[in-house]
């Protein structure tokens, strides 16, 4: 029988690859976008040594220092996902960008998991259409997906149904912590299965009901920051466009009195997306869209509109 290896982590001794690859841990990516303290859970080996392997693989995987016009060629090769609506994705520059978190917040029925579903299917289209050739990974944590809807998307598209169902493996949450799991091990099946692009919806509706009272603030606090940093690294490792959907919450302003509608998660959360989107209802089918943060574009607002064949810049099309 031919020998395990793990490519980058020859030296590794050879009991230690089988224990890796047996717990899912195939590649110096996955190993390097771990937590010390989930591998050393996984694979039975002591802390200290998951955070060796760890180093080991960081080491293998990262970049070295490069000058900014070599990291204008890399962010030239960058894909952009279209939404379907032109004006949102010239608000971003062509999309959601591929290796970085973007944001989409909004109330109620602002069209968040609408837009998700739209991307599931624009992934799919050649790159010079704006899609990204590749499959989907779907981590549904409100029970929302739709593969009726998603079907009724592609078909509006002339694009085949069933193939393009076909191309997005779903997983719903079931509470935070397998959230955080889930995500975890996408990087295992991110290369396997060329996925393209991630979608979360929603980043917080489990962390607002798992942790309740001031006592927990901390802990769900400290959750969500992992949590982000495993998402950041899954985008800009893989070089996937990572979307997540976010519920608002209203802030009360001690110094004014008054309070306003924010996205959740507070802090711990809120400067990990690059792109961030808030997203509000208009009469009829229309939506707001503003962009929020972007590190390259200016804040701004346009509409879009929630058609019975997706996310379009005409009510009627
Ligand atoms: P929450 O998950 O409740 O926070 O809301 P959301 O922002 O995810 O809302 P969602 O994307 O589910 O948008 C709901 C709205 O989309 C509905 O109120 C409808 O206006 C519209 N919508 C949903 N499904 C369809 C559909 O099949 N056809 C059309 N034309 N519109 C739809
Ligand atoms: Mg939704």
């Amino acid at each position: 029988m031919s020998k395990n290896t793990i490519k980058g982590l020859e030296t590794l001794p050879e009991e230690t690859v089988n224990v890796l690859i047996k717990n899912g841990y195939k590649n110096a990516k996955a190993i390097a976008i771990s937590l010390a303290g989930d591998l050393a859970e996984d694979t039975g080996l002591s802390l200290d040594y998951a955070e060796q392997i760890i180093v080991k693989a960081v080491e293998k995987i990262a970049k070295p220092a490069m000058n900014a016009e070599e990291l204008l060629d890399i962010e030239l090769k960058r894909n952009k996902l279209t939404s379907g609506s032109t004006a949102l994705d010239s608000l971003l520059g062509g999309g959601p960008w591929s290796g970085e978190i973007t944001e989409i917040a909004g109330g109620f029925a602002t069209g968040k998991t609408q837009l998700c579903f739209q991307f599931c299917v624009t992934a799919q289209l050649p790159t010079e259409n704006g899609g990204l050739e590749g499959k989907v990974f779907y981590l549904d944590s409100e029970g929302t997906f739709s593969a009726t809807r998603i079907g009724e998307m592609a078909v509006a598209l002339d694009m085949d149904p069933r193939k393009v169902l076909r191309n997005i493996i779903v997983a719903r949450a079931l509470d935070s912590s397998h959230q955080i799991r889930i995500v975890q091990k996408i990087n295992e099946i991110a290369q396997q299965e060329n996925i393209k692009l991630v979608i979360v919806d929603s980043i917080a509706s489990h962390f607002r009901s798992d942790y309740i009272g001031k006592d927990k603030i901390a802990e769900r606090q400290l959750k969500i920051m992992q949590h982000a940093s495993s998402l950041t690294n899954l985008a800009y490792v893989h070089d996937l466009v990572v979307v997540v959907s976010n519920q608002m919450v209203q802030k009360i302003d001690y110094v004014s009195g008054g309070s306003r509608h924010v996205p959740a998660l507070g802090e711990a959360w809120s400067h990990r997306p690059q792109t961030r989107l808030e997203l509000r209802k208009s009469p009829g089918q229309a939506r707001m869209v503003r962009l929020t943060d972007s590190p390259r574009r200016p804040d701004g607002e346009e509409v879009f509109y929630i058609t019975p064949s997706g996310i379009r810049d005409n009510p009627n099309r």
